[in-house]
């Protein structure tokens, strides 16, 4: 159990009323004199997030109460756990939807593994009918932070490849990896090349979870573990925070947690080409032509767009058994971030329907995601004198688009594909939204696979 929940609540918890934001004046009404002087007193008001703490006649804290918005924001209560006195604490009333409870956990995480954390976090008694899914939401999203948060140094290809093993581990899934100079033997030349100039060997990590009667949902993720840009190396300022460039992987790994511990009943596969972009006298470089598993030959116009390269030879293993469906997730162009943001995942798809629904999961689980299009006429831009395509287009513009078209040329169209260019990072503090490692598009597609799958 994480410490910021409890089972059991005893005399000494201490309620927290949560206010909506336009029925707050006429609960104020009802207070009596003593707590409506107090919440005067403290300029206490129907801003989301504004917190009074309300003492009892002995002037110990008797209730907490918090103003949240009328359509349940799951960040509105995130900012408590750190902030409220340490001790244990209930929701008072009938607003207490899961989502309140799986803000307060995003909202007490701290990345522990380096420095011992400020504090405490206050905790908060769990009823247990919502205790199985918030607990299986937060901790697979305190995963994902933790994967993402821990640098390349201690999470390079080996120990992101040891950390998909004990989770299929916990969960009975068979975890297989080919390893360094295998993947040339075994046909991923454009994994191999890409992780080859890396101490830690690049490798593909495989995962299979589930009935093989189950439909066959499969999910890939970029494992970079560290993005130096390779021989076109990245200015300093660009790769400070290219620890990060596996957060398409993490995603993965905790939208897989999830879809286990429900038992979501799917034949679940995951691949992760787990790989170092570093630069080094074997290092893969700029007008070098790779073969990739599928056949198309791949110009290197540029070292620093190497996770299109990794996930073909993964998306062509991936479509080599017909999935249902089929997700990437990585953290593919800075240009997606130039169209939208840090926030807000960019989704391509080849399936409106499929694409519509994620959508709309995103919007009611507070995960949103935004769609851009495969855009035909700029795989023109992709074109190589000397090879069948490049990994860089000519043109910069539209460059989250061009990734996606590179992608999409090792997904053929009657699979239903959807792929997610996501920042996987928080830029920077809110309540619920530490800054560092984030899931993005990972709550989205869970309700949507358990709207789809679930029994
Ligand atoms: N990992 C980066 C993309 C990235 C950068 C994602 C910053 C999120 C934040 C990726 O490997 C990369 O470097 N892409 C290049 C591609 C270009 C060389 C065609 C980019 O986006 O500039
Ligand atoms: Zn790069
Ligand atoms: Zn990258």
């Amino acid at each position: 159990m994480l410490t910021c929940f409890s089972h059991a609540r005893n005399a000494h918890a201490i309620p927290i009323t949560l206010v909506t934001k336009s029925s707050l004046s006429a609960w104020q009404e009802k207070q009596s004199e003593r707590v409506k002087a107090w919440l005067m007193a403290t300029s206490f008001s129907n801003e989301v997030g504004k917190t009074s703490y309300i003492p009892g006649d002995d002037g110990a804290m008797a209730e907490v109460v918090c103003c949240v918005s009328d359509n349940n924001g799951l960040y509105d209560i995130g900012h408590l756990p750190l902030s409220l006195p340490v001790g244990l604490y209930y929701l008072a009333d009938n607003l207490s939807q899961p989502d309140y409870f799986i803000g307060w956990g995003l909202g007490a995480y701290q990345f522990s593994r380096y420095k011992k954390p400020t504090r405490e976090a206050a905790q908060l008694y769990l009823p247990t009918k919502c205790a199985d899914h918030v607990l299986n939401i937060v901790e697979s999203q305190y995963l994902v932070r933790d994967l993402i948060n821990t640098p390349a140094d201690d999470m390079g290809p080996s120990e992101l490849a040891d950390m998909a093993e004990n989770l299929a581990q916990t969960y009975h899934a068979r975890c297989k990896q080919i390893i360094g100079e295998d993947l040339l033997r075994e046909n991923y030349a454009s994994i191999y090349t890409v992780g080859r100039a890396s101490d830690d060997a690049p490798r593909l990590i495989d995962f299979v979870w589930g009935n093989g009667s189950h439909p066959k949902v499969t999910l890939v993720g970029k494992g970079v573990c560290f993005d130096t840009g390779g021989l076109d190396l990245k200015p300093s300022n660009y790769m400070l925070l290219m620890k990060k460039d596996m957060g398409g992987s993490a995603n993965v790994l905790g939208l897989a947690r999830l879809i286990m511990q429900a038992k979501l009943p799917v034949r679940l596969r995951v691949l992760i080409p787990a790989v170092e972009n570093a630069v080094g006298g074997n290092a893969y470089r700029p007008g070098d032509v790779i073969k990739s598993r599928q056949g198309l030959t791949i110009e290197v116009g540029n070292t620093d767009a190497e996770g299109r390269v990794v996930l073909a030879d993964a998306l062509t293993e991936a479509v080599s058994e017909g999935p249902e469906l089929l997700i990437d997730i990585a953290t593919l162009t800075g240009a997606a971030r130039i169209a939208l943001g840090t926030d807000l995942p960019a989704l391509f798809s080849n399936n409106d329907a499929v694409a519509e629904a994620v959508i709309k999961h995103g919007k009611a689980q507070n995960d949103p995601v935004w769609r851009l299009p495969l855009f035909e006429l700029y795989r023109e831009y992709l074109n190589s004198q000397i090879a069948d395509i490049n990994n860089n287009a000519t043109d910069a513009y539209g460059g989250a688009i061009t990734a996606a078209l590179f992608l999409k040329e090792f997904v053929p169209n009657n699979i239903a594909w959807l792929h997610f260019d996501v920042m996987a990072w928080n830029v920077r503090q809110r309540p619920g939204r530490p800054q560092g490692g984030e899931a993005m598009a990972m709550r989205a597609l869970f309700a949507y696979l358990v709207e789809r799958y679930a029994r």
